[in-house]
């Protein structure tokens, strides 16, 4: 029996509660929040589950193996840090940490004491994603040269971090679990019509080393929901569109080929209409893959999808945009690791 405590009962933290509590030999054995109401809702709907509003008591809980940090981007470090140190694995909700270097100490600490630390990028686990990566590895795509993600709503405003940080961390990981690929550079450009200054809408593109060119767009403030992403490859566009119930991915052959004329010294651009594939894709619920990737790496030791690698790569974007936001958009390189 593994005992899990989940720290954060507010909008995201009832899902993992029910995720977890229904994965086999998987107890959640305590919640913690600050606030009593929360703990309140968990005791009527959870009878098994012990509820606190002191997260002291958890470093001392020897029975508890592993904790959920369900709470807001910038405790995750303190509280990662004083769980990894209390010997416990730690599975972060996104985005990691609130700076690269609070991420890499987290990293070197799990390292050290031998403990899970993994993020909860809930979206690589959706048939969705899944599917794009197996039309990816498996080379039907082609080479990927652009990516092109939109992501707008009417959000929930957060008070500590921007749009970017709040919502590009699902997309930025996409791209990084479809790719493998090195980023090299940002640009990114924001506005806030928000009196605490936090950007509500934002821009942002990334160069990577292998000239795939990608870009995101993200917004609070939108009130049409787009949830859609292109991959565009050599021999494959795909389309990712989340609103749609279920033909979510479609597959166009790529609609141009380019020709070098030679003799004329330019370049022939041939347009043609392709054909289009509809895939089918599982049912399974997103954040069950996640929490049970979790559970298995902290049973078997296997590397979970979500790892810290991915974590860690999208926070050094997510720092640099910030940067580059708060600079006019200028190009900020990412910081090696
Ligand atoms: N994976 C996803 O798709 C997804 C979706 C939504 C939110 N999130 C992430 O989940 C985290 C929480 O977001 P939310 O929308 O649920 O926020 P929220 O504000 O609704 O809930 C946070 C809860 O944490 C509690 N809390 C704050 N500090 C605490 C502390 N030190 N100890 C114990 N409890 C504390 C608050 O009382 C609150 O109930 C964020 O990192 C967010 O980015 C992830």
């Amino acid at each position: 029996m593994i005992n899990v405590a989940i720290v954060g009962f507010g909008y995201w933290g009832p899902n993992l509660v029910r995720n977890f509590s229904s994965i086999p030999d998987v107890q959640v054995k305590k919640v913690v929040d600050l606030r009593e109401e929360r703990l309140k809702v968990v005791a009527q709907n959870y009878p098994n589950t012990e509820v606190s509003t002191n997260i002291d008591d958890l470093w001392t809980d020897t029975s508890i193996d592993a904790v959920v940090i369900a709470t807001p981007v910038f405790t995750h470090f303190p509280l990662a840090k004083k769980a990894l140190l209390a010997g416990k694995h730690v599975l972060l909700e996104k985005p990691m940490t609130d700076t690269v270097d609070h991420a890499l100490e987290l990293i070197e600490l799990s390292q050290k004491l031998g403990k899970v630390l993994m993020v909860d990028h809930t979206f690589l686990y959706t048939p969705a994603v899944q599917k794009m990566k197996d039309l990816i590895t498996s080379g039907q795509v082609g080479k990927v040269k652009y990516f092109d993600s939109t992501r707008i709503n009417l959000g929930l405003i957060q008070q500590d971090v921007n749009v970017l940080w709040d919502l590009a961390p699902h997309d930025i990981s996409i791209l990084d679990y479809l790719v493998n690929d090195e980023p090299v550079s940002v640009n990114a450009t924001g506005v806030s019509h928000i009196h605490n200054g936090v950007e509500n809408i934002a821009y942002l593109t990334v160069n990577y080393s292998s000239n795939i060119l990608a870009h995101f767009n993200c917004s609070w403030s939108s009130p049409v929901k787009i949830r859609m992403m292109l991959v565009g490859g050599d021999e494959k566009m795909i389309v990712f569109n989340d609103m749609e119930p279920t033909e979510k991915i479609r597959v166009y052959d790529t609609a141009h080929s380019v020709s070098s004329d030679e003799d004329r010294r330019r370049v022939l651009v041939d347009y043609r209409v392709g054909d289009v594939y509809i895939p089918k894709l599982g049912s399974a619920e997103a954040l069950s893959g996640m929490a049970r990737d979790f559970i298995a790496a902290v049973t078997t030791g296997s590397t979970p999808i979500a790892s810290w690698k991915s974590g860690l790569n999208t926070i050094r974007i997510l720092e640099a945009s910030q940067k580059s936001i708060k600079s006019g958009g200028v190009e900020i390189k990412i910081q090696n690791v």
